[in-house]
């Protein structure tokens, strides 16, 4: 199913599409086994430094694979930061793209955008665009909320302006473990406002991971070292009510994952067969999901 499509019946009958990536084959597995289980439509991302990982050969071997499987599934580039990936991602069977403009100074960040979508849409993709800044400081220090979160009316402006199917927004969320300075916060109010500049629109919220404390204490427990690990589910659990459509998860698994198998390796230190604790990280991948699918995005029995 086209992406947007998806992203449009979420939003129309209140549920999130969960968009997760899959950082190597067994994330993907645990994913995938989930949302057919649960029967949740699902958006499984790519990075362009997954893609790497995984060899365009592979990768295109992977998606033509995925495409036959009858379920409502979205394959999408995440963070694409130029139209060479896209072209690229499109090449490998991508159905949708993000273009992540948003480092960019503003008409810079439309031009790029619109350049995507542009071509994009001749392919018959869907595509995401983002706006405002997914982090609390650059070089020169703390951002201010006027550089860091989402301007509801330029974000109406942008969508009119590029022709994005998606929008990604800043407020209050950001990528990896270390979430939050000072009180977690999402910033609901703006997304308000947003909502009312951009009512047709799905907005995409990235950087939704939970980094539950219990995964962060077995990976250190285990011999990792994760230090200031800061989440918050409880400020996700009303995000369904929202237009949030589309919700970016991509550090919970690979924290799942990672403490799985640091557990298993060390509670089994005969073993050396990757498939024993590749397992292990596949049952952990897919807790994981099914919390998230259920508590959160509230997408089960949606497909
Ligand atoms: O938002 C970023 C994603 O988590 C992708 O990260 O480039 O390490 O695959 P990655
Ligand atoms: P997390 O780091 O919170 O998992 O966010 C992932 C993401 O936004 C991928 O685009
Ligand atoms: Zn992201």
């Amino acid at each position: 199913m086209k992406q947007v499509r998806m992203l449009k019946k979420a939003m129309k009958e209140g549920y999130i599409v969960p968009a997760f990536n899959f950082a190597n084959f067994e994330i993907l597995r645990g994913i995938l086994s989930v949302a057919k289980e649960l029967n949740s439509p699902i958006i499984l991302q790519v990075s362009e430094s997954a893609m790497n990982y995984f060899s365009d050969e592979l990768l295109s071997g992977i998606v033509q694979a995925i495409r036959k499987i009858r379920h409502p599934i979205s394959i999408h580039l995440d963070h694409g930061k130029t139209l060479n990936v896209v072209k690229r991602a499109i090449r490998l069977g991508f159905d949708s793209v993000m273009i992540d403009g948003s480092i960019l100074p503003y008409e810079k960040n439309v031009k790029l955008t619109k350049s995507v979508v542009d071509y994009a849409h001749s392919k018959g993709v869907s595509v995401e665009g983002e706006l405002g800044v997914l982090a609390v400081s650059n070089d020169d220090g703390l951002l201010s909320d006027g550089e860091r979160f989402t301007s509801p009316k330029q974000a109406k402006e942008f969508v009119a302006m590029t022709g994005v199917d998606s929008l990604a927004v800043s407020i209050g969320t950001n990528h990896g473990v270390n979430k939050y300075v000072g009180e977690p916060k999402i910033r609901y109010d703006i997304l308000k406002k947003i909502e009312k500049e951009i009512p047709n629109i799905p907005i995409v919220l990235h950087g939704a991971s939970l980094i539950e404390a219990k995964c962060i204490e077995d990976i250190n427990h285990f011999g990792g070292k994760i230090d200031k690990a800061i989440g918050n589910e409880n400020l996700l659990k009303n995000a369904y009510k929202t237009h949030i459509s589309k919700i970016n998860m991509d550090t919970d698994f690979r924290l799942a994952f990672t403490s799985a198998v640091r557990k298993y390796m060390s509670e089994n230190p005969d073993k050396y067969n990757p498939r024993d604790y590749g397992n292990a990280g596949i049952e952990a991948v897919k807790e994981c999901a099914k919390f998230r699918i259920v508590s959160i995005c509230k997408s089960n029995n949606r497909a």
